[in-house]
């Protein structure tokens, strides 16, 4: 066995990010000079179909002709990802669902020049796959049928291998990861796997190329002070979402997530208005903290109505926790949340962008760059600049930069 060359194997239903990792994946280690290629059965479907093969029926295992159209898909790919083993190609990736025993057993016994890693992707946040099948649903081989209709067809499609889904665990390489959180639940691995720590360390890496974080132009509370609500934006508040977009017209952001308050989705629409193409996509886990008995006080309230939270919050304001509200702490497990699904639900673009507020903004940072606890509710996050971070495997970049009024 040549132990310079590597079969990962996907496994995984539908919409499970087998495709996103992959194809990430395959970018990372093209750029560390190994070269990967990607065999992705659906794709090879839909050019060798004799038809549009998006009904669901055409799943159905007990569907002989579907079952043998797709068998014969996955032995080309087989055979194609032998053939560039042979050649110069070091990593070749089979990009399927391959969920039943069947299927893997076949790959297991026809791929046995080289080792073969199975990483199989699962995520059954509702929210997140509803999301992955409205994307999915867009493709062109659905564009015959309503959007209700194509997304009751991919769900059927989703129940078909549902049912002869079995999950690795024979296997004798795999890792088993939540594709949403990037957490590996399960591995295993006897043979010895050529670039095995550089795979591991990237499935677990949170990956942003470029992400833009910006806080809310300037409200009406900003300019008195108060926590907190639901204001909108000022006069000044709509030109600094008019000078950002104008610092990123030329920049392509496909995706801005914000939070449900008005004053972030303020802040996106004139960006929005200046791309060509771009989906504004606002996040519950993205509100500012809630700070409970003091929402909509100001400072200065706070400290003369309620000088317990004022003198507890000073005290302790990472651990500190607003009567009936949210602390930094609290805030820690919902802002994660709200940074892997908008990592998940960008895909793999060049450039992201987050619109947040202050205390949320601090705790996205947080993520990315090493804060201690104590120090992460005194982050500097103005209104006039925006941070432009880079974490990847390779390279982590956090600057803070000012943009045009
Ligand atoms: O003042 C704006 C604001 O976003 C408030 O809504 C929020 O309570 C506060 O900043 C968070 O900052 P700090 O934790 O420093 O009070």
């Amino acid at each position: 066995m040549n132990n310079n060359k590597l079969y990962i194997v996907m496994v995984g239903l539908p919409a499970r990010g087998k495709s996103t990792i992959a194809s990430k994946l395959k970018e990372n280690l093209v750029k560390n000079s190994i070269k990967t290629q990607i065999f992705n059965n659906g794709d090879l479907r839909r050019k060798l179909g004799p038809e549009n093969t998006s009904y669901p029926e055409f799943y159905d295992p007990k569907n002989r002709e579907g079952v043998e159209f797709r068998e014969k898909i996955a032995l080309i790919n087989i055979k194609r990802a032998t053939d560039y083993l042979k050649g110069t190609g070091r990593v070749a990736i089979l990009d399927a669902t391959n969920v039943s025993l069947k299927r893997r057993k076949k790959i297991t016994e026809l791929l046995t020049d080289h080792a073969i890693l199975f990483i199989e992707c699962i995520n059954d946040d509702e929210e997140i796959l509803k999301a992955s099948i409205d994307r999915k649903v867009a493709h062109p081989e659905f564009s015959h049928l309503g959007r209700e209709a194509a997304t009751r067809s991919f769900r059927q499609r989703i129940n078909y291998y549902q049912s002869i889904y079995t999950p690795v665990e024979k296997e004798t390489n795999f890792i088993k990861l939540d594709s949403l959180y990037n957490k590996i639940s399960d591995e295993e691995v006897s043979d010895d796997i050529p670039y095995y720590d550089r795979i591991r360390d990237f499935l677990v890496t949170d990956t942003v190329k470029n992400l833009f974080l910006i806080r809310h132009g300037e409200t009406y509370f900003n300019l008195q002070n108060r926590i907190g609500g639901n204001s909108g934006l000022t006069g000044d508040g709509k030109v600094q979402a008019e000078a950002l977009a104008q610092s990123f017209r030329n920049k392509k952001v496909p995706v801005i997530f914000t939070s449900k308050k008005k004053r972030t989705v303020q802040t996106a629409f004139p960006i929005k208005r200046l791309q060509n193409d771009c989906v504004i996509i606002p996040l519950e886990e993205f509100n500012e903290i809630n700070s409970g008995v003091c929402e909509c006080m100001s400072y200065e309230e706070i400290r003369r109505k309620t000088p317990h939270v004022y003198l507890s919050r000073k005290e302790d304001k990472y651990n500190y926790i607003y009567p009936e509200g949210e602390g930094y702490v609290s805030m820690k497990e919902r802002v994660d949340r709200g940074i892997k699904k908008a990592l998940y639900l960008s895909s793999n673009p060049q450039n992201i962008m987050i619109i947040g507020h202050r205390a949320v903004n601090r705790m996205i940072l947080s993520h990315f760059l090493y804060r201690r606890k104590e120090d992460v509710p005194y982050i500097y996050v103005p209104q006039d600049k925006f941070y432009h971070i880079v974490a990847t495997q390779d390279k982590k970049l956090f600057q803070l930069k000012k943009y045009n009024l």
